[in-house]
């Protein structure tokens, strides 16, 4: 029996595996020097670049490069038609503006339970949440792992809807060998920091139709219908945003870009060798890869089985526990979301913009959000941990395999815990945790 370090006995991880990312080399500062020393501080050449360098690399039409996914994201809402009146299904787990982008729009957000395993929208639940005035599909390749899209498809199909892909994960990720954002009307990437293709901030909207194309780009850039780099008329021809890109983040994200295959790549080997070396840990379901599904390993997020253990109860609390001696270990572990959608304060207070908007619209029909229609989601939120830095490029197997090593120094020695108390956790997205690190 080995002294767990939360309890004072020596430390697995005696190293930093934390954020690191990206790793920043001569050809990020070439691009992002030349961009500088350029003329255009706004949207620029690297933009229009950008734009069509990730179109050709992610097999798209058209790509328009937006200053964050969620932006991407409410574009693609608007340019699939959805507004007042629309209802939108959404999974019941991910991240918040999966789901507020359908607000945003004047349309109510219908959420569906998850699948456990694929941690993904349950396709098998979709059909029973459609009503008459279903308008979209909203699925999220959560952690980068892709959706059944036959099954998204075929629904799609069969009631007329359009189907919106959530892919700020999940770049790379395919399902039958196909990328993803190229299986629904529209997608949405985000290339924020954390993300596996980084421009700091920003995101990518992407769409192989014109007119949907087109009514994205109304949204993106006041209302107008001429880009940038046109002959502007600056007439606001619609309601619009201004989500635009500009050229510094533009050259980053075209420098990142070079590199994505090869991270994507570093990721799947790194979680393999996770996976090689936890497969034996009966109290932990390790994340899925099913047959015709290719991860990006964006994270690697496993789920303790509690049933297992022989907890019925406080699932949360005795996830917490873990995590907390794991961090001690230091292993750079911590949760994704610890609520669920419908969960949220922003849809069960259901005033967007004021006044019961949009939901009291006369238009829409009443809808209730009771987080307990969502066990599984539930489930999920409670049970999961997961961790990202290591499986990240420039970190290699030893990353992994001392991750790995902390992972089943803990899960050994599960009884020196003690599951009653509750814990302040470490979020290694926070600015202290960086801080420290
Ligand atoms: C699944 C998912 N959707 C949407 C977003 C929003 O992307 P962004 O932060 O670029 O707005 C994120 C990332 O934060 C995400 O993980």
């Amino acid at each position: 029996m080995e002294k767990l370090a939360i309890l004072g006995g020596k430390k697995s991880i005696n190293c930093v595996y934390g954020k690191d990312w990206p790793p920043i080399d001569d050809i990020d500062r070439s691009y992002v020097l030349a961009s500088l020393e350029g003329e255009n501080h706004k949207w620029g050449p690297n933009c229009v670049a950008f734009e069509k360098e990730f179109a050709a690399w992610n097999g798209n039409e058209y790509a328009i490069t937006t200053n964050s996914g969620t932006a991407a994201l409410h574009m693609a809402v608007a340019a699939c038609e959805c507004g007042v009146g629309d209802e939108i299904i959404v999974p019941a787990y991910s991240w918040s503006s999966s789901a507020t982008c359908v607000i945003h729009h004047n349309a109510i957000p219908k959420f569906v339970d998850v699948d456990f395993y694929s941690m993904n929208i349950d396709v098998n639940k979709i059909e029973d949440a459609i009503t008459s005035k279903t308008k979209a599909i909203i699925v999220v390749h959560l952690h980068g792992n892709p959706v059944n899209m036959d099954k998204v498809i075929e629904i799609a199909r069969k009631y007329n809807l359009r189907v919106i892909e959530d892919a700020c994960q999940a770049h790379g990720a395919k399902y039958k060998n196909k990328k993803v954002g190229r299986w629904g009307d529209c997608a949405a990437f985000s290339t924020n920091q954390n993300k596996c293709l980084v421009s700091g901030e920003g995101g990518l909207f992407v769409t192989d139709d014109e007119e949907i194309y087109k009514r994205a780009l109304q949204l993106w850039s006041f209302g107008e219908i001429r880009t940038p780099m046109e002959n502007r008329d600056f007439h606001a021809y619609a309601l619009g945003w201004m989500y635009r890109n500009n050229d510094l983040t533009a050259a980053f994200g075209r420098a990142q870009l070079t590199k994505l295959d090869h991270y994507i790549e570093v990721q799947r080997q790194n979680a393999q060798v996770l996976i090689e070396e936890l497969k034996d840990i009966k109290a932990l379901i390790l994340p899925l890869e099913e047959d015709d599904h290719y991860h990006n390993y964006y994270n690697f997020t496993c789920k303790i089985d509690m049933d297992h253990l022989g907890y019925k109860k406080n699932h949360d609390q005795v996830r917490n526990t873990i995590v907390k001696a794991l961090q001690e270990e230091g292993a750079p572990v911590s949760m994704y979301q610890v609520f669920i959608l419908p969960a949220m304060t922003v849809f069960r207070a259901q005033n967007a913009y004021g006044k019961g908007c949009p939901w009291s619209c006369p238009h829409q029909q009443e809808i209730k959000y009771e987080p307990e229609r969502y066990p599984v989601a539930q489930k999920y939120c409670d049970t999961h941990f997961g961790t990202v830095w290591p499986l990240r490029a420039p970190n290699g197997e030893e990353a992994a395999r001392a991750v790995a090593g902390a992972i089943k120094k803990v899960f050994a020695n599960l009884d020196q815990l003690d599951f009653s108390k509750e814990w302040e956790l470490e979020d290694y997205e926070s600015r202290e945790t960086l801080l420290k690190l």
